[in-house]
């Protein structure tokens, strides 16, 4: 568990979480539980997203995966200890409003209708989900990935909002702007990382390159071409970007990660 979870990742979720703590007027360090949890979730979905029955990959944050490095046994218990540690971080850390709200903002981003749901999805897109139509087109890719990485990525962001006011009542205005930040944002992440796997390397990734064309994964850039994913992902920053507007300054750390998020190499 502590192999895959403290290797070194970017942690962008408990960032999301913390930024959007302080743009909903609390403190980041309010959302300091809910940062660990939806990280310990995000590395058990990459130990299992890399075990041999998935992608199969064993290169992972510039380290063996976790199932090369402890067996598939093991990597299944610990993805299985981390998704449930999570929700005991959730509970320790907050009061029991927060906690019951945030319990089921994250269970509703990693669950059947979130994380999962989009990791079924793109099995499917290798037809590997019998009595199912492979997806195929440019909706449905965007319906995979808003699944398979947005909907962990709207669920920081949704608990950063309730750690800084979840005793008090989520402010309306402030919920809908994050929600369409982290829509627009969320997408353009996956988006980047499919272009990562056809255009960046090992080294700077820390996981190995020019897979998903070669599993027959359905991708922006396998489906629409580099240049149309890139200004994809242009467009999708420039609407998370307006998204912010109406919350203004407190915002601006929001703001200045998606700025450095949209030129990302790795
Ligand atoms: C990788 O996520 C998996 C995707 C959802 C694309 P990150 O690119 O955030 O991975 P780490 O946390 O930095 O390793
Ligand atoms: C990741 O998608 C989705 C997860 C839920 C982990 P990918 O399969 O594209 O992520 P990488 O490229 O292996 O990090
Ligand atoms: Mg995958
Ligand atoms: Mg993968
Ligand atoms: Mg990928």
């Amino acid at each position: 568990m502590g192999y895959s979870l403290l290797a070194p990742g970017k942690r962008l979720r408990p960032l999301l979480a913390m930024l959007a703590c302080e743009a909903s007027g609390g403190k980041s360090e309010q959302a300091l539980a809910a940062g660990c949890a939806v990280e310990m979730v995000h590395a058990y979905s990459l130990i299992h997203d890399d075990l041999p029955a998935m992608d199969d990959d064993d290169l992972r944050r510039g380290l063996p995966t976790c199932h090369k490095k402890y067996g598939e046994a093991l990597a299944i218990l610990a993805g299985d200890a981390l998704l449930t540690g999570a929700f005991q971080v959730l509970v320790e850390g907050y009061p029991p409003r927060t906690a019951a709200v945030s319990v089921l903002v994250l269970a509703g981003g990693a669950g059947t209708e979130g994380m999962v749901a989009g990791q079924v999805l793109d099995l499917a897109a290798e037809g590997k989900v019998p009595n199912t139509q492979p997806p195929s087109t440019v909706s449905d890719l965007e319906a995979i990935h808003s699944r398979k990485t947005g909907a962990l990525f709207l669920a920081s962001l949704r608990l950063g909002q309730v750690a800084a006011q979840g005793e008090v009542g989520l402010d309306p205005v402030v919920r809908e702007a994050i929600d369409r930040f982290g829509r627009a944002f969320g997408l353009a992440f996956q988006i980047a990382d499919d272009l990562l796997d056809v255009q960046g390397s090992s080294d700077q990734t820390g996981k190995r390159v020019g897979k998903d064309a070669a599993r027959g994964k359905l991708t922006f850039p396998g489906l629409i071409g580099i240049e149309d994913s890139r200004k994809r992902v242009r467009d999708l920053h420039a609407e998370a970007a307006l998204a912010l507007r109406t919350i203004g300054t407190s915002a601006h750390g929001l703001a200045e990660l998606a700025e450095m998020v949209a030129e990302r190499d790795r």
